[in-house]
């Protein structure tokens, strides 16, 4: 039998333990033993049944030798850095759904299990129930990965789908996603976009075998976004989400997170509510598609125990490859030419249109209230930019709205 530990009883954590309960006979079966949850962790006090296996000394579990493998599903970076640091040294195979302490401390953490020969697992990190860390560990292994693109946010997925279907207002669909259970605890790691920074990071940095530091990708979230950028999506043919992509060009890797039209063409355009999506082109495989619930209690849960019965299977073994500590640089992804949709605030259109005039290949003009929409093709970074200030400043109030990159034939 494999006594474990669940350390946080939110969400995730009582996620674990109710499909555990749930599905016992179907996930003894396949980790060919019994899995007892002997201990949860918590600061908080539960009722029955969980009281008596609650426990708020961390001690219980780190010097109980019978437990070999720990769930940590507390979220954020301090204690839980500390907490399986200590698990991982004293031969306890950890297996997380911390995406902020696998982006930060990953390559620490997998080295640490390496060397102590057991598991850092963290299927649960990314893209919620979606086996996409398994699939990169070992079925893509042979390839060179040359792209990777991804919506990896149920919750920003969730609130822009019912902007766009239901013309639904964007606080009231955070709310309902907080709900829901798909929500951060401080939702502005969704809605910013730095919850997707972090998953981006953990696969690049599994796929290029480097730390890459999630501070160095380009991140820009959703909250600036309106019913207007709704409809200009529409109108150009397109449908808005928030992006996470990586180009990997040999030793040039370029990411960002940020708010994309997709037009119909994209394989990511169709990805809707909370579901997310990761589209993978290698060398040798082309491309794939790895598509499921990404946030929400019992899909994350699932990939969490998926990597609980690895880690019992695999006691006395480390089945993960590690990416090491050196820093791989992130190149700004702006570098790369796309299509851009610009909106700026004006007081004076007949001017802005002028200057719009003087810009080459301008398209999708549109003038509504105190702003004007306007699509630059084919654009790098700087010479958009360049674009963007000249037309804030000569007829623009200095207001630039929002920026989108267009994406899709
Ligand atoms: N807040 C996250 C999301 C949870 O909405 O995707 C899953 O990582």
């Amino acid at each position: 039998m494999a006594e474990i530990a669940v350390l946080g009883y939110g969400t995730v954590g009582s996620g674990v333990v109710e499909a555990l309960w749930a599905n016992q006979y179907n996930i003894d079966r396949k980790a060919s033993q019994p899995i007892r949850v002997k201990y949860v962790f918590d600061v908080r006090e539960f009722g029955a049944p969980i009281d008596k296996l609650l426990t708020h000394n961390i001690d219980d579990i780190i010097y109980d030798n019978d437990v070999r493998v720990v769930v940590e599903a507390m979220g954020g970076v301090e204690p839980a850095y500390a907490y399986v640091k200590e698990m991982l040294s004293r031969g306890k195979s950890v297996c997380t759904s911390n995406k902020e302490l696998v982006a930060k401390h990953g390559a620490e953490l997998l080295t640490l299990a390496r060397d102590m020969n057991i598991n850092f697992l963290f299927e649960a990190s990314v893209g919620g129930g979606i086996p996409i860390i398994r699939p990169l560990n070992s079925s893509l292994a042979a390839d060179e990965i040359t792209e990777i693109s991804g919506i990896l946010n149920g919750t920003t997925n969730y609130i822009l789908t019912k902007m766009t279907k239901e013309n639904g207002d964007f606080n009231e669909c955070l709310q309902a996603a907080r709900q829901m259970g798909y929500a951060e605890r401080d939702p502005s790691a969704d809605i910013e976009g730095f919850d997707s920074c972090r998953k981006l990071a953990i696969l690049v940095s599994l796929a290029i075998g480097k730390q890459v530091d999630f501070e160095n990708i380009g991140t820009e979230g959703i909250s600036r976004l309106t019913q207007r950028d709704v409809a200009y999506a529409n109108e150009l043919g397109g449908t808005l989400k928030l992006l996470a992509t990586a180009k990997i060009d040999g030793p040039g890797v370029y990411a960002r997170v940020s708010p994309v039209i997709l037009r119909g063409g994209h394989p990511l355009a169709f990805v809707n509510d909370v579901y997310n999506a990761i589209y993978i082109k290698g060398k040798i495989i082309g491309e794939v598609m790895f598509y499921g619930r990404g946030a929400g209690k019992f899909p994350t849960a699932s990939a969490v125990i998926a990597d609980v019965v690895d880690a019992v299977k695999n006691l006395n073994r480390n089945i993960m490859h590690f990416w090491s500590t050196e820093k791989h640089e992130i190149l700004p992804y702006g570098a790369l030419k796309t299509d851009r949709l610009v909106r700026i605030g004006t007081n004076d259109a007949g001017k802005i249109c002028q200057t719009l005039n003087t810009v080459d290949n301008v398209t999708f003009i549109k003038l509504f209230g105190d702003e004007i929409a306007a699509v630059i093709p084919d654009a790098a970074n700087d010479a958009y930019e360049r674009i963007v200030h000249s037309l804030a400043a000569t007829g623009g109030d200095g207001r630039v709205i929002s920026r989108t990159a267009i994406e899709g034939e």
